[in-house]
């Protein structure tokens, strides 16, 4: 391709067109196509490399687990799956402010007061303000090497000669390669810069963290490109107002995917939390009705979180449905159910249901907690006290068994409850188990009647 040649390139997958166009054919983004110059140009020098065989092995042979190192907090190292590999490329997208500077550093701070040779570049703020998070942070002792720049060959440079076991670059966003001609940010620059930084990570045995920032869509410019050349994805997260955060890994080579980590940030940086459930729980107000405490899961870790319903009658020709922590369309669907299968009729209300706390809630067993709730809030009976309930709940108004159920009741007993509802079939050994085979029966056991 001659280097001025225009190309259009999808901001959102990378995906290249020879025009403009609204929508993106491949990932479905409307107004995501960019003009950029030559975006397909290779970001090497242009050197031609002899071709040479290459080594073939069997699947017998070494197959040690990857060496880790700690992050400084195990709650960051559970997300990880059990910490940081040597030679891997890691991406920490999140939206601007979340904290992702923040606990970076005291993660650089911790490998760097572990021995590990930490460098950490910034191409967002001066060495100033660095210092200046740092003594806030109480990290001022730690033996971080700090610099400050934006162009990738620079940085190549600094890093092979400063030869770091541990490298942060934050963000990968400001970053340019004079081999692009676009602006830094655009998928050509950050698929350029995120590559060659992969490259240097697994040939010099570095760990790289690149950060990332998400985009008012939530996506990280250019995800797909970043996602698939790192080894690791993680997304930190906070929900709208809440001290607490998540890391929550969506992509590791290294590690099961879908673990969380929880921090609550606080004035002097990121804490661990490591109980959440207890951070998720309700004012564990037991004689109101409308309150249900779901045993769920996140990854392989139990949260307990509690429901609150509110049902009242409703002045509106179309009742309404708010609700916030958990999926609408399967709160029509539940409501439907509930109607149809155990007599328990919304019709006329107007349904608000919560997740206390903050959390948003994918665990599909969380249904027959809500389902509970919502009977509980319309008919005035509270929900025994001291109690958890977990299972899916089908078209049907069969309760389905849910994955994970003895870690569930685990949690349960953990933290001082005293009986848990879920799917008929579970044999629990750690707490009083109600099995519910129906939602008709699960009305029944909660209203008597
Ligand atoms: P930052 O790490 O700069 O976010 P990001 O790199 O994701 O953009 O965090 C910024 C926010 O965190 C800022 O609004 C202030 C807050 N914060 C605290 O509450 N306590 C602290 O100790 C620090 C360092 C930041
Ligand atoms: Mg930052």
């Amino acid at each position: 391709m001659p280097r001025n040649q225009q190309s259009f390139v999808c901001q959102s997958c990378g995906s290249v067109y020879g025009r403009w166009q609204g929508r993106c054919d491949d990932c479905g983004s409307w107004n995501t196509i960019e003009p950029e110059q030559d975006a397909l140009a290779a970001p090497s020098s242009g050197k031609k490399t002899k071709a040479r065989g290459l080594p073939i092995e069997g699947l017998t042979g070494h197959a040690a687990p990857p060496p880790r190192f700690g992050t400084g907090a195990s709650e960051f190292d559970r997300a990880l799956g059990g910490g940081l590999v040597p030679g891997s490329a890691l991406l920490v997208g999140g939206d601007p402010g979340v904290g992702k500077s923040t606990l970076l550093l005291q993660t650089a701070a911790a490998a760097a007061k572990d021995g590990k040779r930490t460098l950490y570049i910034s191409g967002e703020e001066a060495l100033d303000q660095i210092r200046l998070r740092a003594s806030r942070l109480g990290l001022e002792d730690a033996p971080l090497q700090l610099a400050v720049g934006t162009a990738l060959k620079d940085i190549l440079q600094t890093v092979k000669a400063n030869k770091p076991d541990f490298l942060i670059i934050d963000s990968i966003q400001t970053l340019w390669s004079d081999d692009i001609p676009s602006a830094p940010g655009t998928v050509g620059q950050v698929r350029a810069c995120a590559s060659e930084l992969t490259r240097y990570a697994k040939n010099a045995g570095c760990t790289v963290v690149l950060v990332g920032h998400v985009t008012k869509e939530g996506q990280i410019a250019g995800p797909r490109v970043v996602e698939h050349l790192v080894d690791v994805v993680l997304y930190f997260e906070a929900e709208n107002g809440r001290s607490f955060r998540l890391i929550r890994a969506v992509k590791n080579r290294y590690g099961p995917a879908n673990e969380i980590g929880v921090f609550e940030m606080q004035g002097s940086g990121l804490k661990e939390v490591l109980n959440p459930s207890a951070l998720f729980l309700g004012e564990g107000d037991e004689d109101t009705p409308g309150t249900a405490v779901f045993a769920g899961t996140e990854g392989s870790r139990p949260l307990l979180c509690e429901f609150q319903a509110l049902v009242i009658p409703s002045q509106l020709a179309q009742p309404r449905r708010t609700v916030v922590g958990w999926d609408s369309g399967r709160l029509a669907q539940l409501l439907a159910v509930l109607s149809a299968r155990s007599g328990v009729e919304f019709g006329r209300d107007d349904v608000f249901l919560s997740v206390a706390g903050g959390l948003r809630i994918t665990d599909p067993a969380a249904d027959l907690a809500a389902a509970l709730a919502l009977i509980s809030a319309k008919e005035g009976t509270p929900v025994p006290a001291r109690t958890t309930a977990f299972g899916e709940i089908g078209l049907s108004g069969k309760i389905r068994p849910a994955a994970q159920g003895a870690m569930r009741l685990t949690e349960s007993a953990k933290l001082g409850f005293v009986r848990t509802a879920g799917p008929a079939g579970l044999e629990s050994d750690t707490i009083p188990y109600v099995p519910l085979s129906s939602l008709q029966e699960a009305a029944t056991w909660l209203t008597g009647s």
